[in-house]
């Protein structure tokens, strides 16, 4: 069974979603084929940071009410280090800029039922999917549905399926040049039952390790802590959870964490990851399926929404000018704003996290960073300016 469109979209996550829509918005049809159920991706608990930019653009494309009603707008972030915690104040040192803490679950939802109400298609629970031709004219999408094969024919193809889907793959290996960096750690992170501990999101740094206080909403809190990469769910009952939160959140301030019933735990990667280029031929990679950052700098889904603004806007110039010269320069354009994200969350990552047979010289020198972050305007204006998120390049 063959359909036809404009853009076959791979992956419903941010990336995926937001390219549908903004694509309809501009006069566009696309169709999204999408692996999982609507359920699961509904349901999978990821990010919770949105930046100033993330949160203008869904404003502008008319999926911002819900967010603006019940996200939280967060005008500083908590460094504690030495015992004492110090505030960096985003919105100061930014011009007045904030950021946003929303779980991307529910900004999948608000995506999902504007793409639906755009009468744009889904194929939610599609097997095998495969690319074709994409260096061709008639580039095409084949999947299995309800046990049929099923293909779409389309102009281009939007690679939105993440880090482990098949989109990157189809770029051929000798075209592509991919940068890894595994780090020797994970992310412990938890939803638990509780008031928040904080007005504001904390990043720890302690000799034991990262650890972070976020926040969901008045009754929920989200926190991460560091753990070894092998380490697994198991290995941490609650009190072993609440014991090394406590420690890495150890003060002289008498300030402590509010504990609650856990009712969520989950281990996450550590890796920076880049596929340089990020297209070919009718295919354009945007999000996780061209880029990994670790989280430290919650920036992942951020830098999917930048891509994604400027694919959009390519595509665009494209069927209203008949001009490819957007299409041809998006890879060269994006890589740049990927790039400095990048470096942002390694160099967060480094600064927070303390990593197995470091010298001793190591250890001071980010202790140095950290007491020059708090003690310099300019040093805070840096961090405050990527993390609150650099203007999107290429929208207007
Ligand atoms: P994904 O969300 O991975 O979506 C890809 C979609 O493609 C998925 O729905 C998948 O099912 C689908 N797919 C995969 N393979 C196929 C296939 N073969 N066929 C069809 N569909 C397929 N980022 C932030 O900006 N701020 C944060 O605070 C933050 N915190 C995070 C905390 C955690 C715990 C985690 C895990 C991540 C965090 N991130 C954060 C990163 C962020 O969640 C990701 O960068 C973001 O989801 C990327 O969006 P995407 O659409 O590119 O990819
Ligand atoms: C959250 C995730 C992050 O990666 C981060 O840096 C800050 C907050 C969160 O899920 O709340």
């Amino acid at each position: 069974m063959a359909t036809r469109t404009q853009v076959c979209i791979i992956g419903a996550g941010p990336a995926g979603l937001l390219l549908s829509h903004m694509l309809h918005l501009q006069g566009i049809e696309s169709i999204v084929v999408e692996q999982q159920t609507r359920a699961a991706i509904e349901g999978t608990i990821k990010a919770g940071v949105l930046e100033h930019p993330t949160v203008e653009l869904l404003g502008q494309l008319g999926v911002g009410a819900r967010l603006r009603r019940e996200g939280f707008a967060h005008r500083g972030i908590g460094l504690a280090f030495g015992g004492r915690r110090h505030r960096i104040d985003l919105h100061g040192l930014t011009g007045g800029k904030s950021i946003t803490v929303y779980p991307q679950h529910e900004l999948i939802k608000d995506l999902i039922a504007a793409v639906l109400a755009n009468g744009t298609a889904i194929e939610f629970g599609a097997g095998a999917v495969s690319l074709h031709d994409i260096d061709g004219i008639h580039p095409s999408v084949r999947y299995t549905r309800d046990g049929t094969g099923r293909e779409i024919r389309c102009e281009f193809v939007g690679g939105c399926d993440g880090f482990h889907g098949p989109s990157r793959q189809a770029i051929p290996a000798a075209l592509r040049q991919e940068y890894l960096k595994v780090y020797p750690c994970a992310w412990f992170g938890i939803l638990c039952h509780a008031p928040p501990s904080s007005e504001e999101l904390v990043y720890a740094h302690s000799e034991r390790g990262f650890g972070l206080v976020s926040t969901r909403t008045p009754a929920v809190q989200r926190m991460y802590f560091q753990c070894a990469p092998g380490d697994q769910v198991d290995d941490w009952p609650d009190e072993r959870i609440w014991a090394e939160l406590r420690a890495r959140m150890a003060n002289d301030e008498g300030w402590t964490l509010k504990e609650g019933p856990i009712f969520k735990k989950d281990i996450i990667a550590m890796r920076s990851f880049v596929c340089e280029t990020m297209q070919h031929g009718r295919l354009f990679l945007a999000g996780d399926s061209a880029h990994i950052v670790p989280p430290t700098g919650a920036k992942g889904l951020n830098l999917a929404a930048g891509d994604v603004a400027l694919l959009a806007r390519a595509l665009g110039r494209y069927y209203r000018h008949n001009s490819r010269t957007d299409l041809d320069r998006y890879s060269a354009i994006a890589i740049k704003r990927v790039w400095r994200s990048e470096h942002f969350s390694w160099f967060m990552t480094s600064m927070l996290h303390e990593f197995a047979g470091e010298d001793a010289m190591t250890r001071r020198f980010r202790r140095a960073q950290l007491d020059y972050l708090v003690s310099s305007r300019a040093a805070a204006t840096s961090l405050a300016e990527n993390y609150v998120g650099l203007p999107f390049v290429g929208v207007e």
